[in-house]
């Protein structure tokens, strides 16, 4: 993604704990993301924990609480203030809100997300404990683009892990969580590269 070697700058949306987001401001602030930097954080929950965490980091914040609003009107706002800001990339850490196809539109290519399960298994809400009750094997997490439908465009990098005889979910969603701190460092740096191509579906190094 080219810049003009300027820094790349980042829009994190979360609404929740922002785990993901604190693992991505820590690569950058230990200089795993070199020219990388986060422009903006948005929450659509007022209280999110992620969003107080943010603040307590300095960087520059917004809330747009999205609940009873209208999808686009509400992604009107996010895109208005992600422009403002000079986001180049958008990333969704926990962000609990289905983007409207305007917001896709808005950033083509340009906007990525996390999920804990090895897609295209177990999209959607618990996916850890889906993965558990299923019974598979082996589990992990996904770092995709996003198009407009749920946890589905083209994947950037996965990571996973054995399921453990002494796991339950909650053991299984914390090492799952482990692999989604290094996996979100690592896709924003192949992103940030520039260095690869997207053919349908598939994400391909140049
Ligand atoms: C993570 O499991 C992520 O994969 C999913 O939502 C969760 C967010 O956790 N999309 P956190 O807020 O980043 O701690």
């Amino acid at each position: 993604m080219s810049t003009g070697g300027k820094p790349l700058r980042l829009g994190v949306l979360l609404s929740g704990r922002g785990s993901n987001f604190l693992a991505i401001a820590h690569s950058i602030r230990e200089g795993r993301l070199p020219n990388v930097e986060i422009a903006i954080v948005l929450s659509n929950v007022a209280d999110a924990p992620g969003i107080q965490a943010a603040r307590d980091l300095n960087l520059t914040t917004a809330v747009f609480v999205s609940k009873g609003r209208a999808r686009a009107d509400h992604d009107a706002d996010l895109i208005a203030c992600l422009r403002g800001h000079n986001v180049d990339l958008v990333c969704l850490a926990g962000y609990m809100r289905l983007l409207s196809p305007g917001f896709i539109a808005a950033f083509p290519n340009r906007i990525l997300n996390i999920h804990p399960s090895l897609l295209p298994a177990f999209p959607g809400l618990d996916a850890q404990e889906q993965a558990f009750d299923y019974g598979v094997k082996i589990a992990g997490c996904t770092v995709h683009f996003v198009d407009e439908h749920l946890d589905h465009g083209a994947i950037i990098l996965q990571r996973a892990i054995p399921i453990l005889e002494t796991d339950d979910a909650h053991s299984l969603s914390e090492r799952i969580l482990v692999e989604e701190h290094i996996a979100y460092t690592d896709a924003i740096t192949r992103v940030a590269s520039g260095d690869y191509v997207i053919r349908g579906r598939r994400y391909v190094k140049r």
